[in-house]
């Protein structure tokens, strides 16, 4: 695998809930300006706004299941084919299923495209439950903290636009092992596919997230900035 243009990749992050994706979106974004898209941040901002969208997955999201891979597909397809998302883009949440990653293969070969790298972040899971149960996320701009790894200057409110944090109502014990469940199952078996197909870069996701961005950085040249 050659280097990549930090700008212009096309990279998954991959990993069970909590590993970091996020967190480590937001560093590579803050570095190069790749563009970030979240599954899971575009179908809460749907729940949020009260969308037709919202609306048909809201439980399925409360209860830490999938979203039918169908209604996913229809997302990610309008999303792709916006302008800002024709050269590069960070997928953090996505493809999470064999036949999402089919639609990703089948959306980038139409534009004679192909994905740079797939980030695999790797934590054990009772460190996973640490870093959820502790997490807080601003209402406002969606930027994350955790109430002892990442502090915000004031409690409850968010360093960068001042919105009020709160927990994601999937954050709790009992949709953890949930959605951790739905890892195991459906999306960890893409781990193989991206490793087979050369992509895969596996990362220690222990430690704090400035050492995890070091440890993808120097594997994947030219998201330093
Ligand atoms: P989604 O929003 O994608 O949730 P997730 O995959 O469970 O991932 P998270 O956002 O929980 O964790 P993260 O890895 O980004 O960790 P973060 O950086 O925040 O999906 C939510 C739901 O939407 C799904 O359950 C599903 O229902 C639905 N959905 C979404 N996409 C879908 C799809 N493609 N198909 C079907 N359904 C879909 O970090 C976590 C915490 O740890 C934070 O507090 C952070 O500050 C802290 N932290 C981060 N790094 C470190 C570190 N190195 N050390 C210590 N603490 C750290």
């Amino acid at each position: 695998m050659g280097a990549v243009r930090g700008g212009d990749a096309r990279l998954v992050l991959l990993g069970a809930p909590g590993v970091g994706k996020g967190t480590q979106a937001a560093e590579i974004t803050r570095r190069v300006g790749l563009l970030h898209i979240s599954t899971g941040e575009l179908l809460r901002s749907a729940i949020r706004a009260g969308e037709p969208l919202g609306r048909q997955v809201a439980a399925i999201v409360e209860r830490g299941d999938l979203v039918p891979d169908a209604l996913i597909g229809d997302v990610m397809e309008e999303r792709l084919s916006r302008p800002d998302a024709a050269d590069g883009f960070m997928l953090d949440g996505f493809p999470r299923t064999v036949a999402q990653a089919d639609l990703l293969d089948g959306i980038l070969a139409k534009r004679g495209q192909g994905l740079d790298r797939v980030i695999s972040i790797e934590v054990a899971e009772p460190e996973i439950l640490d870093r959820l149960t502790g997490r807080r996320s601003c209402g406002q701009c969606g930027a994350v903290f955790h109430v002892r790894y990442n502090r915000p200057r004031a409690e409850g409110i968010c360093d960068r636009c001042g919105g009020p944090l709160r927990q994601r109502s999937d954050d709790t014990e009992r949709v953890i092992a949930e959605r951790l469940r739905a890892y195991r199952e459906q999306t960890a078996p893409l781990i193989l596919r991206y490793q087979r197909a050369g992509l895969l870069l596996a990362v220690d996701g222990r430690g704090r997230p400035a050492e995890v961005f070091e440890r993808i950085a120097a594997a994947v040249p030219g998201l330093r900035g």
